[in-house]
């Protein structure tokens, strides 16, 4: 930024615009209240050129992305699709749901049964990090199980409970909602073992009926409908990149 000539480059403001932070106006009152660093420096003049594609942006400690050919979706898997981009045996697979021409690949896997949320993105380092076991992205779950469950099973998972290959535990757990004897119950963890939802409950006693997956670290599922996908929201994008310190 700081070796740039006046004229190379592209305006902070139509930069931060075209990576949809808002209108340049409102980019310009962001920078001019000093919400805004370019490679780790606070910005304040309107007319700083940058590097879209090599020049890092924040507002308010959160990442803009701005290198133009990368692309963030989340999409609602449903049931009986195949968590891959391809499917040798002909089983319909997330590539029967894609819409957009890009290359993207599915940020971790969720078993052919269980619905729900799958980020796509061809961010290499940003897909890595969320997948690497090391940055303990936490995942939220809503399973149904059969009641009546006993009080303190939000414990006992919270404990720990030990598998075939180590232990497992929740980092939270809930009764989400529950009629008759049709339990279901939102679970957290921040790992990604094969199974390990089903495996945890049926441990406990509470063989999983249906699995759905509502978050990914700080993306919420919300109302998308199986089948559908949209595009990750700027300030999504940047939660994303923060979760795995970026
Ligand atoms: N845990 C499971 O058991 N299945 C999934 O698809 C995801 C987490």
């Amino acid at each position: 930024m700081t070796e740039r000539a006046e004229t190379q480059g592209v305006r902070l403001q139509k930069v931060m615009a075209d990576a949809g932070v808002g209108s340049r106006r409102h980019c310009e009152e962001l920078i001019g209240e000093g919400r805004v660093t370019v490679n780790g420096k606070k910005v304040f003049r309107f007319g700083e050129r940058v590097d879209p594609q090599s020049d890092v942006i924040h507002v308010d400690g959160r990442r803009v992305e701005t290198r133009a050919e990368m692309r963030y979706y989340l999409i609602n898997k449903p049931r009986g699709v195949v968590s891959t981009m391809a499917d040798e045996r002909g089983r319909k697979s997330l590539a029967d749901y894609v819409e957009v021409p890009e290359r993207l690949f599915h940020v971790g896997r969720l078993d052919t049964d269980t619905e729900g949320l799958i980020l796509l993105t061809n961010d290499g380092e940003l897909a890595h990090r969320l997948m690497h076991p090391s940055y303990g992205v936490a995942k939220t779950y809503l399973a149904e199980i059969h009641g009546p469950i006993p009080r303190d099973l939000g414990r006992t998972l919270k404990r720990g409970v030990e598998l075939e290959d180590g232990m497992a535990k929740a980092d939270r757990f809930r009764i989400f909602d529950q009629v008759g004897r049709r339990v279901l119950v939102e679970i957290t963890l921040h790992e990604g073992r094969k199974h390990i939802v089903r495996r945890l409950l049926k441990e406990v006693g509470f063989p999983v009926q249906q699995l759905a997956r509502v978050e990914f670290g700080p993306i919420k599922l919300g109302l998308l409908r199986p089948g559908n996908m949209r595009a990750l929201t700027v300030k999504e994008i940047g939660e994303l990149y923060k979760a795995v310190g970026l």
